[in-house]
């Protein structure tokens, strides 16, 4: 098992879990050759919610692969995760629908094996992956991060993935590439909202990178959360999380990545560039135009009485990690 403890995001688990608990859950990943790297948790995050989990439609079957198989109950309330039925039934997936509890109910048809990832463009090694290339090619890894969402609710979720450079270094970028595209599967008979939208959002969802945010070490093509493969609702089978910038970053269920000179267009700068930029680094500082972003809901435990806000952090928290590459730029102007 491979821990980069030399980075404040890869501190050793057990650091921040009881000590029988890591122990069990470390020997099933090692069985499984997964690698399980932890990330130190913001100490006031154990906000209360908002109820909004309370959809009298029962949400599709789990037809999830347990990657670690060892119980969901291993992940410790006192981790301050946000609750795995949480992560899994308030979800942003527009091609499933504009409601938070969508994702869930409208995906259970959804095929997410076989599958096949295209990674091309100004690369030297063109290659296309299939389902279990993404399981098998790369070393897995455990990751908790925070994730904000731009609406100002965020969430802590114990990833299962690999980081992306691992995939472009793979393809062999050629010099001239400075950015990462990003698509989502187009294809309306699975994805009920990609025909429903009334035209705003131009189908498939698209995101980017630039090269050196790809290549950050942070950044992670997920394959999992909660020791299981992604719920079709969280990106199945394959998503990105950059945990620095906004959630909607984080494109899922992704077709193709591919290298180019020029930046890409992505879906919410496309649709409102005076809201979203192409950066959307997390930064209190710097308000959307129609709400603080100063403040968060933290989704945790807890209901409609207890919900509490905490402060937004620069970054989200990993500005030692990230800032350096944003020195010089107008944050305000590059938002
Ligand atoms: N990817 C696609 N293809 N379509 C989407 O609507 N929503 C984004 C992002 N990725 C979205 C997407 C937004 S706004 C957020 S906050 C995160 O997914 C939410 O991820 P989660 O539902 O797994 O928490």
């Amino acid at each position: 098992m491979w821990i980069k403890k030399n980075h404040r995001w890869a501190l050793s688990e057990n650091e921040a879990t009881p000590e029988s608990v890591y122990k069990e859950r470390r020997d099933i990943l090692k069985k499984l050759g997964i690698a399980v790297v932890g990330v130190p948790l913001a100490a006031n995050s154990q906000a209360g919610v908002l109820d909004l989990f309370s959809s009298k439609e029962e949400p599709a079957q789990d037809r999830r692969i347990d990657l670690s198989a060892s119980k969901p109950d291993k992940y410790q309330a006192d981790l301050s995760l946000t609750p795995e039925d949480k992560v899994l039934k308030y979800n942003n997936f527009y091609e499933f629908g504009t409601g938070k509890s969508d994702p869930a109910e409208k995906s259970g048809g959804f095929v997410s094996d076989p599958w096949s990832v295209k990674v091309d463009g100004l690369v030297g090694n063109p290659i296309t992956l299939n389902y279990e290339d993404i399981f098998n090619k790369f070393t897995l890894e455990e990751r908790i991060y925070r994730l904000r969402c731009v609406e100002a609710w965020s969430m802590n979720i114990p990833w299962i993935g690999f980081p992306l450079s691992d995939i472009i270094k793979m393809a062999n970028p050629k010099s001239e590439a400075k950015y990462v595209a990003f698509e989502t599967l187009y294809d309306p008979e699975q994805f009920p909202g990609q025909n429903s939208w009334g035209g705003s959002i131009d189908y498939p969802y698209v995101e980017g990178l630039r090269l050196d945010e790809a290549m950050n070490p942070l950044t992670l093509i997920s394959v999992g959360l909660y020791g299981k493969t992604l719920a079709p609702q969280n990106g199945a089978p394959l998503r990105l999380v950059v945990p620095w910038k906004y959630g909607f970053k984080s494109i899922k269920s992704i077709v193709r990545i591919r290298l180019t000179d020029q930046e890409p267009p992505t879906t919410w700068n496309r649709l409102a560039p005076h809201e979203y930029g192409f950066y959307a680094n997390v930064n209190p500082q710097v308000d959307h135009p129609r709400w603080s972003q100063a403040s968060e809901r933290f989704i945790g435990e807890g209901n409609l009485f207890s919900s509490r806000r905490q402060p937004t952090l620069m970054f989200n928290g990993y500005e030692e990690e990230v800032a350096h590459l944003y020195k010089n730029m107008d944050l305000r102007k590059f938002y």
